[in-house]
């Protein structure tokens, strides 16, 4: 019973993270295209329609170019590991060779940004997925026949990836920690400040145990990308071995979750970044020293990320 109840709200929690990253973004976009063709302007691939036949007047068209682009511009930056597209029904070899590029340029109409896919071919009238797992950061999806003459039509142009990490979470959240040394307390590597000597009182401290640990309650659950820590500048090796982990169990005050990494060493006073590719949900940020008698103490924590909705 209890097996089976852990199993079903694992299959839950599966379930959310995977649904929360299933919004089409291209919908809050603007499409431009390198020519028009009768009415099929740039935003009909992008009108929530994947009617494949021409006649359903739901596909962008351009004229005959030599080269011929179409371009999306998100509202700002997304890290996108999805794009959709959905070829017309009555001509499908004119996609073929077509190459999807992602970036922030406009250089070139935007052919400068990086490669995310080349589209060999899509059968007539159905929708491809093309999938970078890491995902590409870019605010422009650039779609283009490369060296003929040809007419560019996409019945449906489907974005998905995630906001942008630029802002520290950790400045929202409250921090506590496995015991107290003097006034260093949690919320002292939450302070916006990276000052890393002791005596400016902006790092946190435990007292000399087995197993310090440190922990960070986001606001909510977020998908995590980036952990920044800031070292003390008087007793750097007392970070060695310590390890990050992500998740929303407070369970063994956090230890428990998965681990996000392993701090191997910091140099003295320097800020190193942690970073986990595709991410790692939780609300919890949970820093400990394993398996040895240590203070913990930490200048910063700064932590990037998205949050699931
Ligand atoms: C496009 O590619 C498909 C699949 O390889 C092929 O059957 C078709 O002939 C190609 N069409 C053109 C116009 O190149």
């Amino acid at each position: 019973m209890m097996k089976l109840s852990v199993f079903l709200l694992m299959l839950l929690m599966e379930t959310c993270s995977a649904s929360t990253y299933q919004e089409n973004l291209a919908i809050q976009g603007k499409a431009t295209q390198s020519s028009l063709y009768w009415t099929a302007d740039a935003d009909k691939a992008i009108d929530g329609s994947r009617v494949p036949t021409w006649v359903g007047g739901s596909c962008s068209h351009t004229a005959n170019d030599l080269e011929p682009w179409w371009r999306l511009a998100l509202p700002k930056t997304h890290k996108v590991f999805s794009v959709k597209i959905t070829n017309r029904n009555e001509v499908p070899g004119r996609l073929n060779g077509s190459e999807i590029r992602i970036g922030d340029s406009l250089v070139n109409n935007g052919a400068d940004n990086p490669r995310f896919a080349v589209i060999t071919s899509i059968p007539a009238g159905e929708t491809v997925d093309f999938q970078v797992p890491n995902g590409m950061d870019g605010r422009y999806v650039y779609i283009s026949i490369l060296g003929r003459k040809e007419y560019l039509s996409l019945c449906e142009v489907e974005v998905y990836g995630y906001p942008p990490t630029e802002e520290n979470l950790a400045l929202q959240g409250k921090a506590t920690q496995s015991s107290l040394y003097g006034a260093a307390d949690a919320n002292k590597a939450i302070d916006g400040s990276r000052a890393p000597v002791w005596a400016d009182g902006s790092c946190s401290h435990t007292a000399n145990e087995l197993d310090p640990w440190w922990r960070l309650a986001l606001p909510k659950t977020h998908k995590v990308f980036s952990v920044k820590i800031t070292n003390r500048n008087e007793v750097p090796d007392r970070l060695n071995g310590a390890e990050i982990r992500i998740g929303d169990s407070l369970v063994n005050n956090g230890a428990d979750n998965p681990r996000f990494a392993v701090i191997t060493s910091i140099p003295a006073g320097e800020t190193a970044e942690f970073e986990v590719a595709d991410g790692m949900d939780g609300r919890y940020v949970y820093i400990g020293i394993p398996e040895r008698h240590e203070w913990l103490t930490l200048c910063e924590v700064e932590v990037f990320g998205s949050a699931l909705d």
